[in-house]
């Protein structure tokens, strides 16, 4: 395992515990890549799977050997614009002159043990070794850093890249994306996971075709409509088995996942920042760092996949206290009350949690500046007194005088025309002075591509956090960018807008985890709008969806899980009928869904009935028992709700010693056969008891014959408690 360099063969092995990555120095200092897949020994010699192609009409670089040599036909790890190679570029600069031709070409490498984490940008550490390729564009003195860490025993390399202007003067980057990767042969379905508010990160999977194909958001966040991860598996690949690679980028703004398939039958895989509306200028001397491109590669199908992503994230993402420690169970007042409280509501709810194993209540939107409804008070971080005329300690007391703690709800990076700050500034808002500019919820988005309003959230939000004890933030952010135009950046750089705007917010989010190591911060943005690894990094959970439907969460928890792992995504026990479906669900399904994630309520505990309260403190208990295997397990996804009319899952103790899965059944079917669910992950030698049936199986019955499912109607659901005997 390991990175290595192979004189002989002048080719780059980077070797996991499943696979290999290989690239070489080719013809001219071009880099040639041809392989990553299963894993391949030390010394293999992959330039004899070069073959030189009838290359009509793909013009010959100079200095060429033959007209069969064309950068067109070339795989190579980081293609540019200007020198043949006509399919997308993964860089672009715009010279003084107006020159925009670059050739990178190999210069010198290093490879060092461990991995140091991306400056200014959220990363992933803990890799076993680090390899750096140096490119130079010689005529120009451009130069870009090629930047792997390979995760050996998750199967897991990361890539980024730097451009450094070696040049005497200034330029311009129009294109920097974090990885390009050759796949040799396009035979694959392309997979992603695309949605809306209340129904974020559908899966997709469609057959790749000759063309561009691509997903992504210019929205100025990384958005519930595409998410940030691209998958590209074979024909026949399944959950269980066949080629599998996908890719994550750590990055919360504007994005591009993009596959090209080549008349002559290979795919060019990129990800990275969108080049649209963007531009970064660099003087002599300076860089640019892209984001951090996340990819893997199994033979073991989709689930391997996820699970490699899942360990990624779970165990090299990120420094916050309560990473992979079980978060509090909250009751959230937001579909109890919505903008219509008080302080004696507040306390009749804090008071009607007592008994049911809650473990902090969390005060959602309306509780500052004046906000009754969505038109009034983004930015102005201080107490409704009209509302709370006492403040929030009568709300931190009475939660404390029960043993829960409290929480409170922001919106940081969003700014109301009726309110003290918009007031005072008026140029903080992102738009141009003197032409119209939209609103969404009536709001508009704070330019945190400004230092003083990095500052101002800095004081202010920094305050309240300061001045009372407060335990759990949930950071909101609820429309998407327009008019993206800040009045503090002279006219060449405005394409810098969205990237430094994203990277205030990560040193915003940085400085909350710095001066409150104890906080646990929520993620969340209308819902599951900003669900990727850039805030994880930071926010180790985020509200999947505003729609709390049980039935709806199957097929977006499920979606999400292809990326992230179950303990990343906050799901809450809703009232019934449903707020945004006004479906009827049994509590016990609710409870089931909500649980295999980090679990809380988003309901009105004075509204419950005795028994309601009762299975509430019996689900809370519950959830205690077996949040370990939330939190630690590997997952499988073992019926899909996309295809099926049932839904299945399973966490696995990785010692295989307890296991714990659902069945979720959605609309009944008349005369339908008996249902057998398999499990997967067990030890098969050994034998396992199920709880909830009282019996003993081998690990082997489990996973190979299943056990029979009780007849569950519409919408009931039931869970295996399995433990290694
Ligand atoms: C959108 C969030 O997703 C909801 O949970 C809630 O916090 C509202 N915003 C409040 O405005």
């Amino acid at each position: 395992m390991g990175i290595t360099f192979d004189k002989s063969t002048q080719f780059f092995h980077l070797t996991t515990k499943n696979t290999s990555y290989l690239f070489g120095i080719f013809d001219n200092n071009y880099l040639y890549s041809p392989y990553y897949g299963r894993r391949l020994r030390e010394g293999t010699d992959l330039k004899r799977l070069w073959q030189k192609y009838p290359s009509g009409f793909s013009p010959n670089y100079e200095g060429a050997p033959s007209v069969d040599y064309a950068l067109d036909l070339i795989p190579t790890e980081y293609p540019a614009y200007g020198g043949g190679d006509y399919r997308n570029p993964a860089v672009g600069v715009h010279f003084e002159d107006g020159s925009r031709i670059i050739d990178p070409k190999f210069v010198s490498y290093t490879i060092t043990d461990g991995n140091e984490e991306l400056k200014g940008l959220p990363s992933l550490s803990g890799g076993d070794q680090t390899l750096e390729v140096l490119l130079r564009d010689e005529p120009s003195g451009v130069e870009i850093v090629l930047h792997y860490v390979i995760f050996e025993d998750i199967d897991i390399i990361a890539r980024s890249a730097r451009i450094i202007n070696g040049t005497n003067e200034a330029i311009r980057v129009t294109r920097a994306l974090s990885m390009s990767m050759d796949l040799p042969i396009a035979d694959y379905d392309m997979i992603g996971l695309y949605g809306t508010h209340i129904r974020e990160r559908q899966i997709d999977r469609s057959p790749l075709r000759h063309g561009i194909q691509s997903v992504g958001s210019r929205r100025g966040t990384s958005s519930h409509h595409h998410n940030p991860f691209i998958s590209f598996v074979s024909k026949t690949t399944t959950e269980e088995q066949g080629d599998a690679y996908g890719c994550a980028l750590i990055y919360s703004g504007n994005w591009i996942g993009v596959a090209e398939v080549d008349p002559f039958g290979g795919a060019r895989v990129q990800m990275g920042i969108h080049p649209a509306d963007f531009s970064w200028k660099l003087n002599p001397g300076e860089e640019f760092v892209t984001p951090e491109a996340v990819i893997t590669y199994t033979h073991n199908g989709m689930n391997r996949m996820s699970q490699n992503f899942h360990d990624a994230f779970r165990y090299h993402l990120g420094h916050t206290k309560n990473r992979n420690k079980r978060r509090p169970i909250v009751v959230n007042n937001w579909e109890a009350t919505y903008f219509d409280f008080d302080e004696e509501k507040l306390l009749g709810i804090i008071e009607s949690c007592k008994g049911l194993g809650i473990d902090t209540f969390v005060l959602d939107d309306g509780w500052f500046g004046h906000r009754d409804t969505d038109n009034s008070s983004l930015g102005d971080w201080f107490v409704h007194t009209g509302k709370l005329p006492n403040g929030l300690t009568p709300l931190i007391e009475k939660c404390e005088e029960q043993g829960m703690t409290f929480g409170l709800w922001f919106e940081p990076e969003m700014i109301s025309e009726d309110s003290e700050l918009y007031r005072a500034h008026p140029d903080w808002a992102l738009k141009k002075n003197g032409r119209p500019f939209c609103r969404g919820r009536q709001q508009l988005i704070l330019d945190l591509s400004r230092e003083d309003v990095l500052e101002y959230l800095q004081e202010t939000v920094g305050g309240v956090l300061r001045n009372n004890r407060i335990s759990y933030v949930k950071w909101d952010m609820n429309r998407h960018f327009t008019e993206a135009y800040s009045e503090a950046l002279p006219p060449d750089q405005q394409g810098e807008v969205f990237h430094r705007f994203v990277l205030n917010l990560y040193r915003f989010m940085a400085y909350l985890n710095e001066n409150f190591p104890d906080l646990v911060i929520e993620g969340c943005s209308g819902g599951g709008g900003r669900f990727d690894a850039g805030v994880l990094y930071y926010q180790p959970q985020i509200w999947t969806s505003d729609d709390s439907d049980a039935i709806e969460r199957l097929k977006i928890q499920y979606g999400t899980s292809m990326c992230y792992p179950p303990q990343a995504m906050t799901a809450h026990l809703s009232a019934s009928p449903n707020h945004q479906m006004n479906r009827v669900t049994p509590y016990n399904t609710r409870a089931l869904v909500a649980q295999s994630a980090s679990f809380g309520y988003e309901l009105n505990p004075l509204h419950l009935t005795d028994e309601e309260r009762a299975q509430i403190k019996t689900q809370t208990d519950r959830y205690r028992e077996v949040s370990d295997m939330i939190l630690k397990g590997d997952f499988y996804r073992l019926i899909n709700p996309f295809n099926t009319n049932a839904c299945a899952w399973m966490f696995v103790l990785p010692d295989k010693s307890k296991a714990y899965a659902v069945y979720v059944r959605q609309l009944n079917l008349p005369a339908d056969p008996v249902k057998v669910l398999k499990f997967q992950g067990l030890d098969p030698e050994a034998v396992y008891h199920i709880d909830e049936l009282d019996a003993d199986f081998g690990g082997d019955e489990l996973m190979y014959a299943g056990v029979a499912l009780k007849h569950l109607w519409d919408f009931e659901a039931t869970s295996f408690t399995l433990t290694k005997k």
